[in-house]
C-alpha cells in the first residue's frame, strides 16, 4: 500500500509516521509513505496557494493550480484513489478503513484553514471523507487518521501480540475489558475468571463483556450485531444470555 499525501505540512505527516507501529510498518515496506506539497508547483514570487474567493466573503480558498499540478506530478497505479479530507465528506468507519486497505494506493489530498476550490473536487474524482462531525484546521489530522487505521488491516503491519482482530469493531462489537499485573491494585482486584485458565469460559465471559459494554454505550451496534446472519454458535448462545439479562 503507498499512501501520497498532498499537504503543505509535509512534516506533520512525515513525523507522525517515524514513531512506533508506523515507523516499523514503513521500514518493513508493509507501507510506503510519499508527501507532496503544492507550494512546490507555485508560479508566484510569493508562492501563494490560496486566494480571495469570488463572489466575495471571509477566508481564502485553495487555487487550482498548485493542487492540481501536485496531483499530476504523482504516478498513479491503475486502481489509485484520491481522498479528499473534508467535513463534508463520507463518515470514515471501520468497514471503510477495511475496504480502503484493499487498495494499491491511496491519494490524501489536505486542505489547511480554507476550502478547496470548487473545480479540485469536479475534476479530480476524489471520495470526499469526514472523520467525523466537527470542523479542524486542516486535512493532515484526518489523513493520519486514516493512514493509522487503515495500514492496521494491512497484512504485516502489525505483530501478531497487536492484532487487529481483537480490537473493538472487528466483529461489530466494542472491546472487553482487559487487565495486567498486578492481580489487586488499590483494592480493586482482578476479575477470577481471568486468572482460572480456562480457555473456553474466558473467551465466553469476554464476549459477554463486549455484548453489554456495547449494549450500553452503543446501542446502534448492539441492534445491528443483533441482527447479523453470520454468528457464530457461541455469538448466538451469549447473545441469548445478554438479552435475557438485559
Ligand atoms: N478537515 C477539517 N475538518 C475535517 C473533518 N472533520 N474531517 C475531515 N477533514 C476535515
Amino acid at each position: 500500500m503507498r499512501f501520497d499525501v498532498i499537504t503543505l505540512f509535509p512534516e506533520l505527516i512525515e513525523q507522525y509516521c517515524s514513531f512506533s507501529i508506523m515507523s516499523r510498518a514503513l521500514k518493513n515496506n508493509v507501507i510506503e509513505l510519499n508527501t507532496v506539497n503544492p507550494r512546490d508547483f507555485t508560479v508566484d514570487k510569493h508562492r501563494h496557494v490560496d486566494d480571495t474567493p469570488y463572489g466575495g466573503g471571509v477566508g481564502m480558498v485553495l487555487m487550482c493550480e498548485p493542487f492540481f499540478k501536485a496531483y499530476e506530478s504523482i504516478e498513479k497505479m491503475p486502481d489509485a484513489q484520491a481522498i479528499m479530507l473534508t467535513p463534508q465528506g463520507k463518515k470514515f468507519d471501520h468497514g471503510m478503513s477495511v475496504e480502503l486497505s484493499k487498495k494499491s494506493q491511496l491519494i490524501l489530498l489536505c486542505g489547511h484553514y480554507e476550502g478547496f476550490d470548487e473545480r479540485i473536487r469536479q475534476s479530480l474524482d476524489v471520495l470526499e471523507v469526514s472523520i467525523g462531525d466537527f470542523v479542524l484546521t486542516g486535512g493532515e489530522l484526518p489523513s493520519l487518521c486514516l493512514i493509522d487505521s487503515i495500514s492496521r488491516n494491512i497484512e504485516g503491519a502489525l505483530g501478531k501480540i497487536e492484532s487487529a482482530d481483537y480490537d473493538s469493531f472487528s466483529n461489530g462489537l466494542l472491546e472487553y475489558p482487559q487487565y495486567t499485573r498486578p492481580v489487586e491494585y488499590r483494592g480493586m482486584r482482578v476479575p477470577d475468571i481471568l486468572l482460572s485458565g480456562h480457555h473456553g469460559e474466558i473467551e465466553k465471559w469476554r464476549l459477554k463483556q463486549q455484548l453489554l459494554r456495547t449494549h450500553q454505550r452503543r446501542p446502534d451496534l448492539f441492534e445491528r450485531f443483533s441482527k447479523r446472519a453470520d454468528l457464530t454458535k457461541l455469538e448466538k448462545k451469549v447473545l441469548d444470555e445478554v438479552l435475557g439479562e438485559i
